[in-house]
């Protein structure tokens, strides 16, 4: 395992537990991409590459005028010298041209992961858990540097790479594109597999088989987004969650990007990802550099379960930091579905009353608490209690909420600005907008310029006193709007291509500013729910709102399709009120504690209103999620039916010992003379017997045992529990 350069043969060949990954440096000193795939003994596969000359596409090399940059499989390709296909990198040049041409300069091979200086990234805690190469290319016309940047995890299957262009001229350069990574795979027999959908309906499995041409997915909002994640799969077409071959690339970044698969007039395929390159360049200046965020490539041959749980593994260890990546989280309530704006402090400690008897953890205080906001119209930026809500302010709740036996936890939204609030009357001017232009509102608010370095020293300061202002548990930190107007009055006309990224370091360094200053506060963030839930993000804030829609139905939908890369304990995940806020549905308090119970497991709604039999199952429940929670939040996640596909949802859980698990189904829609229904487990011991810890009068009339073989659990699976009824679910334990 490691990375190993045969000098002889060229040959960069890059190994993880089951991948390899293979890159060839030629003679004329082209890099070439070999392969991506299950590993190979010996990485010399060069005869796969076939020179031939064909028609409309020039013979780029002198040597051999068989040989052109538009076939053969570059490993991060340029524009304009003979490779039509999508460009890694697009730079213009100070005199107008856009042409590259990259050659192989040097490399260097060492122990560990270098950090992003800026920019969240995958990191290591020792040397021995990767490996990293650096090969530098350049082009000697025009001084333009690459540097190609890659790290292997050794017990991960994972690879990630990233970019960095550096002006090695004496005049500036522009840059117009810069991928994160390229990948020329040697065919196109893939479907694309996407995590698409909308505020309310986030990260929806889609499917699509690749065709001759172009097809992407982006964001151009400035944010990662709710429509589209950054995150694309290219999986056989005969793979399914358990087998066949998978190859993710994910972006660890909350900006605007793209992904793309170019299916070209021979039928190899392109997959390119990075920053959007749409409304973007940036300005290198003589010895400047620009680093492009990380890409996390990961295959496997082990279907869509076994790359999810390399991202799973990847995210969960190598992404997320400080103390919270190892420490289960608390169970919490949030009043925003309770009382929306419409609360005072005598509410508020009603609610974090009954909270308390009923086992949970944590009060989150949500929006409405500061300047003088009653709705959204006004406040944003005015970081001061409210006191006819709060009149003993956070610190005088927060003793309160403390003494009933909570933490207490608070939203705020940093990057925004009212135009009615008294921070827009001292600083109208620190929004993103085009002078000459309307300011554009959604949710009425203004974005901040975060591109400003004054601006982010102000937000950092603010943050901080409010931060400190109480003994926060916890802070949600959403953000409410999507990018317009996106110019900043402190950078000239030929950088205004920067701001949207600049706006993502801007964030990027206050947010890491505040998580290290306040490690005890467990930070969760939200955009309108999950319209950020991204890598980037969870290098900060090591969990995520993940949708506004708290329905339990639609939640089978956003939670499977999220695990596709992310893990469960990145997950925030409530049980609301019926019917439901968002799509007026009713469905049993059981389904919604247990659909809830599968992530970081909370409340919204309001306590007051429940009946006593109610807050006993609840009681019930919260007290099993305590003795559960580690396994949710730590174990090995599998998905076993597709609510995409099937009327049965369901996943299960296994520890890394396999000595217990925990079994989830649900069943949509009552179906009248049903057929029955058997789900093989995964994960388990073939060898140990498992004990059906739920066990009792019901299952043996129905003919269950008590004590299954895992082998049996596997292979003849578990018959799902008959139901009555529409929106049914069940948690069944099992334990070694
Ligand atoms: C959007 C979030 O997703 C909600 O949970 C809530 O915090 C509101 N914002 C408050 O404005």
């Amino acid at each position: 395992m490691g990375i190993q350069f045969e000098k002889k043969r060229g040959l960069f060949h890059l190994t993880s537990n089951t991948t390899s990954y293979i890159l060839k440096k030629t003679d004329d000193g082209d890099l070439l991409h070999l392969y991506w795939g299950e590993k190979l003994r010996d990485p010399d596969i060069g005869y796969i590459l076939r020179p031939s000359l064909r028609a409309f596409s020039p013979s780029t090399h002198t040597t051999n005028a068989e040989l052109s940059f538009d076939t053969l499989p570059m490993e991060y390709p340029f524009h304009g010298t003979g490779d039509f296909r999508n460009p890694g990198f697009t730079v213009r040049y100070h005199n107008g041209a856009a042409a590259t041409e990259l050659k192989y300069k040097k490399h260097s091979i060492s122990k560990g992961k270098a950090i992003l200086e800026g920019l969240p990234a995958t990191y290591t805690r020792s040397d021995e858990e990767a490996d990293s190469l650096v090969i530098e290319m350049e082009d000697n016309i025009t001084g333009i540097s690459v540097e190609l940047q890659y790290a292997v995890f050794n017990k991960i299957d994972a690879i990630c790479r990233s970019v960095r262009l550096a002006n090695r001229s004496r005049q500036s350069m522009y840059i117009e594109n810069a991928m994160s990574c390229s990948v020329d795979f040697q065919d196109s027999e893939f479907d694309m597999l996407q995590l698409s959908g909308s505020w309310i309906r986030e990260r929806h499995i889609h499917k699509r088989r690749l065709q001759p041409g172009s097809q992407s997915i982006e964001s151009k909002r400035g944010v990662s987004s709710h429509m589209q994640n950054p995150f694309i799969a290219l999986v056989r077409p005969d793979a399914t969650e358990f087998q066949g071959d998978c190859y993710g690339i994910s972006l660890v970044y909350s900006g605007s990007f793209k992904a793309e698969a170019e299916v070209e007039q021979f039928g190899s395929t392109r997959v390119t990802m990075g920053i959007n390159p749409f409304n973007f360049s940036w300005k290198l200046n003589p010895q400047d550099s620009f680093q492009t965020p990380e890409a996390v490539l990961v295959y496997s041959n082990k279907g869509l379960n076994g790359m999810s749980s390399a991202y799973h593994q990847l995210y969960r260890k190598q992404l997320c930091r400080g103390s919270f990546r190892e420490k289960t989280r608390p169970v919490l309530v949030n009043n925003w579905e309770a009382t929306y704006f419409d609360f005072d402090e005598t509410k508020l400690l009603e609610i974090a009353k009954i909270a308390g008897n009923l086992g949970i953890e944590l009060f989150v205080l949500d929006d409405g608490w500061f300047g003088k906001r009653d709705d959204d119209t006004s406040s944003l930026g005015d970081w001061f209690e409210d006191r006819r809500k709060l009149p003993e302010g956070l610190d005088g709740l927060g003793k309160k909420i403390r003494k009933l036996g909570l933490d207490f936890g608070l939203w705020v939204e940093p990057e925004m600005i009212s135009k009615n609030s008294e921070l827009y009357n001292e600083h109208p001017d620190w929004c993103l907008n085009i002078p000459e232009r309307r300011k554009t509102e959604a949710r009425n608010q203004l974005v901040l310029d975060l591109s400003r370095p004054e601006v982010c020293d102000w937000l950092i300061d603010t943050m901080s006193k409010v931060f400190s202002s109480t003994n926060l548990a916890y802070v949600k930190w959403d953000m409410n709007r999507n990018l317009t107007e996106v110019f900043s009055i402190a950078y000239p006309a030929d950088q205004q291509g920067e701001i949207a990224h600049r706006y993502l370091l801007g964030l990027y360094r206050v947010l890491e500013h505040l998580v290290k200053k306040f490690p005890g506060i467990l930070f969760e963030s939200c955009s309108g729910g999950g319209g950020r839930f991204d890598p980037g993000m969870l290098f900060y804030m090591p969990q995520t709102w993940t949708s506004d829609d708290t329905d339990a139905l639609e939640r089978l939908k956003i939670q499977y399709g999220t695990s596709v890369v992310y893990p469960p304990f990145t997950m925030g995940s409530h049980v609301s009120a019926v019917p439901n806020h968002q799509v007026q549905r009713v469905t049993p308090l059981l389904t919604r504690l247990h659909t809830s119970m599968c992530g970081n497991f909370g409340f919204e709604l309001d306590l007051e209103h429940l009946s006593d039999q109610e807050k006993d199952i609840i009681i019930q429940h919260i007290k099993l999620y305590k003795e559960i929670r580690t396994l949710i939040q730590f174990g090995d996640f599998y998905r076993l039916s597709s609510p995409f596909e099937n009327n049965l949802t369901a996943w299960m859980f296994v520890d890394d010992r396999q000595s217990e698990a925990v079994l989830f189904y649900c069943r949509a829609l009552a179906q009248p003379h049903a057929p029955q229904e058997v789900i093989r487990l995964q994960g388990l011991d073939a060898d140990k017997d498992y004990k059906l810890l739920n066990y009792d009068s019901f299952f043996e009339v129905m003919g269950y045992k008590e004590i299954y073989g895992g082998d049996a659990l596997m292979k003849a699976g578990f018959r799902v529990t008959p139901m009555i009824g529409d929106f049914q679910s069940a948690l069944l334990r099992f334990k070694a």
